[in-house]
């Protein structure tokens, strides 16, 4: 019998390609946006103890978490949503918020999840492209259910305008989700409009500004009835016991996490002025990675002949972002061996 028992749209559908972690060692990874630098050394503490308490189960609610967060934010535990990474996070709000006749919006080219996480629950999709300088204008009568709205962006790593993002949120019929999983790097943030709408939340990341990619832990914030919604529908113990211990300890070090931010600020700003002079065309940066052209060789080329010599960075083939490379910013010594690597490369 030849019957497929999978689900036809999961059958049709392409998966998430994540950035390549490779399996080898002594690769210089400038791929996939994470943080060069060290966690807090305040979450020793929590990897330190016993491990007897993992004999129970994690609170499924993650409240003390979910209250310092709310103390950051000036807001109510109750307006906070924890998930593992905010990828879940993202999932949930797709699950939660949009009927199987409703519509994903979301701009073209950012997050790649997006229209996976459309797919896999048979929900339509409406991208509205980027203008060629990545910024944007949303097409006259626009509706969706449900927009992803990226800021910064990825790959891009623009920030856009408080303004512009404030206006489409206010006019706006469906649910926003304002995807600042890189703001900590950006010169301001807009959680303030999911404490000011109904219906937009802020969703947030412990990946990379505080050095977290391994745990896991992501967390929305907005509207109760919107955060209750999503809580009814996650899996019983979303975020497990240690990752709640850490994730909590390393909210509380805001100092450390704020110095790690501008000292990538810093070797951004460096590796942008160095990409430049050798005729990259590179725009301005509000994230952790920088979205380069090269004029030489092409940047499919360029991403070979770096990986060649054990650096990896990102490249998304398409027509709107095949002739960029995505630099997630390492060290100051990663970015000089990637300035030397271009150099012998002679690319510019
Ligand atoms: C725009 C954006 N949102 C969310 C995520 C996912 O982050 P997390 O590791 O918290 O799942 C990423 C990761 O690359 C991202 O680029």
């Amino acid at each position: 019998m030849n019957r497929s028992r999978i689900r036809q749209a999961v059958e049709r559908m392409r998966a998430y390609t994540p950035g390549e972690q490779p399996q080898e060692p002594g690769f210089i990874k400038l791929n996939t946006n994470e943080n060069p630098y060290p966690p807090t050394p305040a979450i020793r503490e929590a990897l330190e103890r016993p491990p007897d308490r993992l004999r129970l189960y994690p609170d499924p609610l993650c409240q003390e978490l979910r209250r310092e967060l709310a103390r950051l934010h000036g807001c109510r535990a109750e307006q906070v949503f924890v998930g593992n990474g905010s990828d879940e996070v993202l999932a949930l709000c797709v699950r939660a918020f949009v009927e199987r006749d409703g519509t994903i919006g979301f701009f073209d080219p950012s997050y790649s999840l997006y229209p996976v996480l459309a797919a896999a629950e048979e929900i339509a999709v409406r991208p509205v492209p980027l203008k060629p300088d990545f910024t944007w204008d949303m097409p006259a009568g626009y509706a969706a259910s449900l927009f992803f709205l990226t800021t910064p962006n990825a790959p891009t790593a623009l920030q856009y305008p408080r303004e512009t993002v404030r206006s489409f949120c206010a006019g706006f019929d469906g649910v926003v989700v304002l995807d600042e999983a890189y703001v900590d790097f950006a010169r301001e943030h807009f959680m303030d409009m999911a404490l000011e709408f109904g219906h937009v939340l802020v969703a947030r990341s412990l990946s990379k500004s505080y050095s977290l990619a391994g745990l896991r832990v992501g967390y929305v914030v907005g509207a109760e009835p919107l955060i209750a919604a999503m809580y009814k529908i996650k899996d019983s113990y979303n975020v497990d016991r240690l990752a709640q211990e850490i994730a909590l300890a390393a909210i509380r070090d805001q100092a450390h996490m704020r110095a790690n931010a501008a000292r990538i600020r810093a070797t951004r700003e460096r590796a942008a002025a160095a990409l430049r002079t050798r005729g990259f065309e590179v725009g301005p940066s509000e994230a952790n990675f920088l979205w380069a052209r090269p004029s030489r060789p092409a940047a499919r080329d360029l991403y070979e002949a770096l990986r060649a010599r054990k650096i990896l960075v990102r490249y998304f083939p398409g027509e709107r972002t095949g002739a960029h490379l995505r630099v997630t910013i390492g060290t100051d010594g990663e970015m000089d061996a990637l300035l030397r690597a271009l150099d012998e490369i002679g690319a510019g």
